[in-house]
């Protein structure tokens, strides 16, 4: 199954981005074709013009077309979804999202907005025509920490949260595509997240073991 990630956050070293990649490497060990973009990849002069006819415009919703699955991230901006994120969500038609499986992600300074995902992302995505949007998961700045390697350092409890979420995207792609789908139990082994834990509640991916992520990037 094709699954794109979409990243709301300008920041280079990001915090929901890479929660997102470190959901990816799980994905792609489970079979999956994961595709990434970011606000990065799309020429900020669209972004702010809202340039749907652009080339960058057309190669995202291509991008959205061919996915059956869509991650999507953002870091709470003043209470609510990115600006980038937004803008970037303007550019796809109003049903872009219908019929996919739409997993939202959050990170924010604090746990006051949490309800973000709820009031904020969430409306957007049914306005795109998503109707399959699972319960999401926020961290907080506290949660998790990008190391210096690029790995994500995550807490036990956003990290078991991370799991079920993904269990639960995994099981609702097989059933949109039950003949091509990875099976939901064979998708992700009892613990997905079975990487060594150093210390404390901190749980690191442990990317030099494993293959090297087929996550692409660029629209
Ligand atoms: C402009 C701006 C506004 C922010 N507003 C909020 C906010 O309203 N609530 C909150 O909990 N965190 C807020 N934050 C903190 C970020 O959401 C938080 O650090 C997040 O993890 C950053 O994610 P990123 O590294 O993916 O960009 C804000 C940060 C910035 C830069």
């Amino acid at each position: 199954m094709t699954i794109l990630t979409i990243c709301g956050s300008p920041a280079r070293h990001s915090r929901s981005g890479a929660l997102v990649a470190h959901l990816s490497r799980a994905l792609v060990s489970a079979g999956h074709d994961v595709h990434a973009v970011g606000l990065r990849d799309l020429p900020a002069e669209d972004l702010i013009g809202a340039n749907a006819q652009g080339p960058a415009a057309r190669g995202l919703r291509a991008r959205v077309e061919r996915a059956g699955g869509i991650i999507i991230s953002t870091p709470v901006y003043k209470a609510s979804l990115s600006g980038g994120l937004k803008a970037l969500l303007d550019l796809l038609p109003e049903n872009a999202l219908a019929g996919k499986v739409v997993l939202p992600i959050a990170t924010g300074g604090s746990p006051t907005h949490l309800l973000a995902l709820e009031y904020a992302l969430k409306p957007v995505l049914s306005a795109l025509g998503a109707r399959i949007i699972l319960g999401g998961v926020y961290a907080t700045d506290k949660d998790l920490a990008v190391l210096a390697d690029g790995e994500v350092a995550i807490a036990r409890a956003i990290q078991d949260r991370l799991d079920h979420a993904l269990r639960e995207f995994s099981a609702q792609l097989s059933l949109l595509q039950p003949d091509k789908g990875v099976a939901a139990d064979a998708a992700l082994p009892a613990n997905a997240f079975a990487f060594p834990a150093p210390a404390g509640n901190r749980v690191v991916s442990a990317t030099s073991d494993a293959e090297p992520p087929r996550v692409r990037s660029g629209t």
